[in-house]
């Protein structure tokens, strides 16, 4: 443990760090300085100076630059604690042991962990004794499976002084119960008392493994619904993720981490094999939290809650990891649709599905930040383009990385033209789909800017349109999962083009609206001779018997095959106006011409 800092202070005093230097590398004087050949690069000129004054060393060519512990560290391969005890040596001087207090202090976590893990059992085999029953029921009823609740170790917190009385009758000194945080020690000299009272207990568990702290959850609707251990010597809330030493496996070997909001959530998604999922506990994701998480990927999944209070959470943490942000490390956001929890969706749609909508629905922080940045702005004037600019130049600000804030500068100065210039492809231009709808998939539909950008007009042919169209009547379920994409279909044939816009329109104002009851709704509207025109792609749907998964992933490849044979034809288009263009907008081209480029990579 610790070497007192007074210690290493007069260490770095009393030893000269000219001549520990001077040791290893040639150095000539100038004025106050020495300078020589850096050992830590290969160079032909001396750009690495030492002064005895300033007690550092400073590579002028690579940057290397410390004291002279460091030094001997670095130019020695010792380790802090070996090159402490070295140029003690040398300077006579005995490292002192490590002070009274210090090994108190960790003798006092060393017996916090022991308590906490004792505290720990001792809630387990509450929950299955009779005392218990009411919290095994309960979460029993939430779907969790013994074997789930084992591995996470839940338990349960009886009323009254249970775990005093138990603490006691095990003669666990009071010191260590206090350093533990399980028993509350009123100040007015009151005796203490249980701090978690008839709750379900979540053990949190250090990196390790060890537990360091609980969280409680009642079982009825009283508050507060969760009460989480005060932080202690071995417990801080703010560097702790919940369930990272049973994520930290699959989350490497995936190179993929998940971040969920709750507890229950993080155990939902580990109890259907995705094993990745961890979460903070009750508080914004700090600094800390983010630097711990990549430690397992380098770009973790926020997956907070669609409500307002999740998508605040995202916001905040997708402006405090901008000046964290480093080469290859980030950060991706993806919404539940539905208002959904993690918890709520694994439930009803299932690992599949989950692990489906992870992978297609992942935006990068580029495209998250963007969303906040021009969300609800209008830009109708120049100053408020001028406004949204600036905001635009704070949010790069805040990124240190060079280079990173290089590659954003670009990709936002592209945005910014899109947006604010004349020249607009997209969504934008097509009025064909009914207001109300567009309305009700407005917000998903924001969160894609990528796709207002970038987006080419999609055009089926004339076959392909009746059998989507037929899709949609037979299977309206299944489709309203596209309702997005297909709302981007720009349909020329003037039979199917209002049909499939109202279509979507109603799919969009009735969820889980069925095949027979929009079928019905169509007629009412006055659209009856829909049916014989998409007779014959309604009888190849039928004559088919696919099974729901065939249809959406028929469904799915046909979005993506209209999409690209769009691209393929936005790229020519692209390709002969650049020919024309002068340098400036050349210029601007050719960055729309590589994003298509890229967008349509992995269709390819
Ligand atoms: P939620 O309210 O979303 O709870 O809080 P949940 O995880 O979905 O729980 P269930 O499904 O209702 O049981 C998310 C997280 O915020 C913290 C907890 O860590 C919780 O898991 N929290 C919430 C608290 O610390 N205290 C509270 O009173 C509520
Ligand atoms: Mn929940």
């Amino acid at each position: 443990m610790g070497i007192p800092p007074r210690f290493i202070e007069e260490l770095r005093s009393r030893v000269s760090i000219v001549s520990v230097v001077g040791r290893r590398v040639k150095l000539t004087r100038k004025g106050n300085e020495f300078w020589g050949n850096c050992p830590f690069h290969n160079e032909k000129t001396a750009s690495f100076s030492v002064s005895d004054d300033k007690g550092y060393y400073h590579c002028f060519g690579c940057g290397a630059h410390g004291d002279v512990i460091k030094f001997e560290m670095d130019a020695g391969g010792f380790s802090f604690p070996e090159a402490v005890e070295k140029l003690a040596h040398e300077a006579g001087m005995e490292v002192p042991a490590v002070s009274e207090k210090e090994r108190e202090a960790e003798k006092k976590r060393a017996s916090a962990y022991d308590v906490l893990e004792t505290v720990c059992r001792f809630f387990e085999n509450r929950l299955y004794s009779s005392a218990g029953r009411e919290g095994l029921e309960y979460l029993r009823k939430r779907g969790l499976s013994d074997e789930t609740i084992r591995r996470f170790r839940l338990g349960f917190a009886p009323g009254g002084n249970a775990l005093k009385t138990f603490l006691a009758k095990e003669k666990v000194p009071e010191d260590a119960v206090k350093a533990a945080g399980v028993l509350t020690f009123p100040t007015d000299g009151r005796s203490s008392y249980d701090y978690f009272r008839d709750r379900v207990m979540f053990p949190i568990l250090d990196r390790r493994g060890k537990v360091i702290a609980f969280g409680g959850r009642v079982m009825d609707g009283s508050e507060p619904k969760y009460l989480n251990s005060p932080d202690t010597g071995v417990f801080s809330k703010g560097d702790v993720l919940y369930a990272a030493s049973l994520s930290s496996a699959q989350a490497r070997e995936k190179k993929e981490i998940i971040v969920v909001e709750g507890y229950m959530d993080v155990i939902a998604l580990h109890a259907a094999g995705i094993e990745r999922a961890v979460a903070p506990l009750g508080t914004a994701l700090t600094e800390r939290q983010i630097a711990e998480l990549w430690k397992y990927a380098p770009e973790p999944i926020l997956c907070f809650d669609g409500d307002k209070a999740g998508q605040r959470a995202a916001v905040r943490a997708a402006k405090r990891v901008l000046p964290l942000l480093k080469p290859g490390y980030s950060l991706r956001f993806i919404t539940l649709p539905d208002d959904l929890d993690p918890d709520e969706y694994i439930k009803e749609r299932g690992k599949a599905s989950f692990e489906d909508f992870l992978t297609s629905s992942c935006r990068p922080l580029s495209a998250q930040l963007w969303t906040q940045l021009t969300e609800g702005k209008p830009i109708d004037t120049p100053e408020r383009k001028a406004s949204l600019e600036k905001d635009v130049r704070d949010a790069l600000e805040e990124i240190k990385d060079a280079s990173v804030k290089n590659f954003y500068a670009r990709e936002f100065k592209s945005k910014l033209w899109e947006l604010t210039s004349p020249y607009k492809a997209g969504p934008q231009k097509r009025g064909s789909f009914k207001k109300t709808a567009r309305k009700a998939y407005a917000d998903r539909f924001r969160d894609r800017p990528e796709l207002t950008v970038y987006h080419p007009s999609l055009v089926p042919e004339k076959e392909e349109a009746r059998m989507m169209l037929a899709y949609l009547l037979a299977y309206p379920d299944i489709a309203a999962e596209f309702l997005e994409e297909l709302a981007e279909w720009d349909i020329s044939e003037p039979k199917v083009r209002p049909v499939f816009s109202e279509t979507l329109s109603l799919m969009a104002e009735t969820p889980d609206l069925q095949s027979d009851e929009l079928k019905e709704l169509l007629k009412n509207a006055g659209y009856a001779e829909i049916f014989k025109t998409i007779a014959a792609e309604t009888e190849i749907l039928s004559k088919k018997r696919a099974s729901p998964r065939e249809i959406e992933d028929d469904i799915r490849k046909r979005l993506s095959l209209l999409k690209r044979k769009s691209a393929e034809a936005e790229l020519k288009r692209l390709a002969e106006e650049i020919s024309a263009a002068n340098d400036e907008e050349a210029a601007l081209l050719w960055e729309r011409y590589r994003e298509l480029l890229k967008a349509q990579a992995p269709l390819a």
